[in-house]
């Protein structure tokens, strides 16, 4: 059974209950959501071959610090940086580092801002110089991928609705969905209920309701699904070795379907944004 709560005081996540955000927690997201999408629009033009991504990692710092905002990676479970940035086969959780970036890279940069107590989370792909058509194929069908899953998410839906379009989607492009990590509730915490997940079947899961917060964040493969975790304990790679892409937005469930907290202010990221004329 899954109970709703409405969202005021709850501090830490509660197995099996679902906060609902009033016209307050949706406010502070939307801010929050901004925030995040800005800096992921301000660090394109640093994806260039030889930049590291441990000095895209100080950029984001700083432009929290700047802007009053604090990473929620950073110090998180011992995580040492300001964003995750996973490059190529690296599935997610990837960590900066001073490897520069070489031609033909593809990135996932992954950032969850914490503005005014509230969390804004989101990720894209970056392509570094002139990447193959494999690569620029897979992008394509994982940005595809969480605009399907966002347009599934709507009251009276299911979590499994959202998980269904996503992965009916990808598995008729020839990719495949990673299993291992899931979109999660967000809001006044960085990681809530309910799950997210990629994959399922329609109608399963949890009854979707105006006021729910979220995001989703599919992780598409090349070859097959499976992941592991590097001795490192972060980093996550495709066991076989394919390219791997992922984007995240953070969006909130309306009375009609979904507001997205994490559009791209200057339409470089398009998951359900206005279209570049
Ligand atoms: N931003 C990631 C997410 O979407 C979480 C990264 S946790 C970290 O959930 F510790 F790896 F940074
Ligand atoms: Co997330
Ligand atoms: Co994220």
């Amino acid at each position: 059974m899954t109970t709703y709560v409405e969202a005021t005081s709850k501090k830490k996540r509660m197995h099996g209950i679902i906060p609902l955000h009033g016209e307050e927690g949706f406010a502070g997201m939307r801010k929050a959501g901004a925030l995040t999408a800005e800096v992921l629009d301000r660090v394109t033009a640093m994806v260039e071959p030889g930049m590291p991504t441990d000095k895209i990692d100080r950029f984001i710092y700083e432009f929290a610090r700047d802007n009053g905002a604090i990473p929620a990676t950073l110090n998180y479970r011992g995580y040492r940086y300001s964003c995750c940035t996973s490059i190529n086969h690296v599935v997610c959780h990837g960590m900066p580092s001073d490897r520069p970036l070489r031609e033909g890279d593809i990135v996932n940069i992954d950032v969850t801002l914490i503005l005014d107590g509230w969390h804004g989370d989101s990720s894209r792909m970056y392509a570094v110089g002139e990447i193959s058509r494999k690569a620029e194929r897979l992008i394509d069908v994982t940005y595809e991928a969480l605009e399907r899953g966002i347009e599934a998410a709507r009251p009276g839906n299911t979590t499994g609705d959202i998980g269904a379009a996503i992965q009916q989607y990808a598995e008729a492009e020839r990719t495949s969905v990673v299993r291992d990590f899931v979109g999660h509730g967000i809001g006044r915490l960085f990681h809530d209920e309910p799950n997210i997940m990629h994959f399922g079947n329609p109608g399963t899961g949890v009854e979707l309701k105006p006021g729910m917060v979220f995001t989703i964040e599919p992780m598409i493969n090349l070859g097959r699904p499976q992941v592991k975790i590097l001795n490192d304990g972060w980093t996550a790679v495709t066991r076989d070795r394919t390219l791997s892409a992922q984007c995240e937005h953070t969006i909130g469930i309306t009375e009609t379907g979904a507001e997205i907290f994490t559009l791209s202010p200057r339409n470089i990221f398009n998951p359900l944004g206005a279209r570049a004329a």
